[in-house]
């Protein structure tokens, strides 16, 4: 197969879609591959690394999507991608098709293949190429966070580790899910006071046994959420429903309940938010305040960390890239039921249900057009 990878065009957006190590595989089963010049420079990968990969560099985008079978890329296309695409070409990269209308309709009359990376599920309902990325924004929260309570930065001017003699900040984590598990990692190996809420009592019982009395857990329920914001110096929304909007725990007459300049890291901003005040922000410009306390809502927190998020994700979709490059996505879908989940659209047919429900859309099953 003819694979290429091109250089991401979205705002800020410094991951690329393959490592020269993932060429060299790519090359080792026989696939030929070319990288747009330039394409993982930010995220630390010059060219030259492609090239002694056996890649070729191409400086036009638009050659590379005319010639190529399959795009492997990290973010969703831009509206500048749209026409570039072709019938049956493949493309393996994040989608998030069910939010953006104008993508969905794009990628069905192109009569492209999509496989996203969000939607592949193993078969008990983990999505592998998810979740090296909740890792990263779990860990990064708290970094991001301990920075934003920097009194320079906005923040109420408290160092989470405390010092002897001087409390320890108190950290609120609202879900207990690789992003809340991942936050209390750091937040707990930085020496701060933590509390982790979340209403499955399996997933507190694991927490409690994993942090064995380092980190408290809590039934997340509105008495409890209150009464930790109120003592909270930096709270994280790490909530998630699938499929659903985020709900909001922590709702706007709630902020007078917290201390002044304590920092809010809303994670869960993708899914909505589970804060009623959260509305996404850029890397650009991360934070905003409400009722003096700063929100900070980043909806691609991996992006800051590019090199560490680009092998981090590389690293669980080279397998499956490689098992769609050597199959064909057909034979590929028909091997592996979590590719299969993956796809989303297939030659004009809308093969994800979430997707066409949320457009309006025929769902059509991918087992019935593939
Ligand atoms: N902003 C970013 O850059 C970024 C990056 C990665 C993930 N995310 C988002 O972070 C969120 C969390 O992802 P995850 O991978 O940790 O999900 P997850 O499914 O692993 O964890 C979610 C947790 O929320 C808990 N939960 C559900 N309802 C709750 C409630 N009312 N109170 C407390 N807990 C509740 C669940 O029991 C579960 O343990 C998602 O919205 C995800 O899309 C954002």
């Amino acid at each position: 197969m003819k694979i290429g990878c091109v250089k991401e065009i979205k705002r800020h957006e410094y991951r690329v879609g393959m490592t020269p190590d993932c060429a060299a595989a790519y090359k080792a089963h026989g696939h030929s591959v070319t990288i747009q010049a330039g394409a993982g420079t930010e995220a630390g990968f010059p060219d030259e690394q492609y090239k002694a990969a056996g890649a070729a560099i191409e400086a036009d985008a638009k050659k590379i999507f005319a010639e190529s079978d399959m795009i492997i890329k990290v973010k969703e296309p831009q509206e500048s991608e749209f026409p570039l695409f072709h019938e049956g070409q493949i493309l393996y990269t994040y989608l998030h098709l069910a939010p953006d209308e104008p993508q969905t309709k794009a990628l069905l009359k192109a009569k492209i293949i999509g496989i996203a990376y969000e939607t592949m599920q193993l078969a008990d309902g983990t999505l592998p190429c998810l979740k090296p990325m909740s890792e990263i924004a779990g860990r990064l929260a708290i970094q991001e966070g301990a920075k934003y309570l920097e009194r320079p930065f906005g923040g109420r001017g408290v160092l989470l580790s405390g010092v002897p003699g001087v409390p320890r900040g108190k950290v609120v984590i609202l879900g207990g899910g690789v992003v809340g598990m991942n936050a209390a990692k750091i937040a707990a190996g930085m020496g701060a006071d933590v509390t982790i809420l979340d209403i499955n009592a399996n997933r507190l019982a694991y927490i409690d046994d994993i942090f064995g009395g380092k980190v408290q857990t809590l039934y997340s329920n509105e008495a409890n959420v209150k009464a930790c914001i109120a003592e909270a110096d930096l709270v994280v929304g790490a909530v998630l429903i699938p499929g659903a909007k985020a709900p909001h725990l922590v709702r706007k007459e709630h902020l007078k309940l917290m201390k002044k300049h304590s920092v809010i890291v809303d994670v869960a901003v993708d899914q909505g938010g589970c804060i009623e005040t959260t509305h996404a922000t850029t890397h650009d410009n991360p934070v905003y305040l409400v009722d003096d306390v700063v929100h900070y809502c980043v909806a691609n927190m991996p992006g800051a960390v590019a090199r560490t998020s680009t092998l981090a994700l590389t690293g669980t979709t080279l397998n499956y890239g490689l098992m769609i490059a050597d199959k064909g996505a057909e034979a590929a879908c028909k091997a592996s039921p979590i590719i299969m989940k993956g796809l989303n659209v297939y030659k004009g047919h809308c093969t994800y249900k979430d997707v066409a429900s949320a457009h309006g859309l025929e769902y059509m099953p991918a087992e019935k057009v593939i």
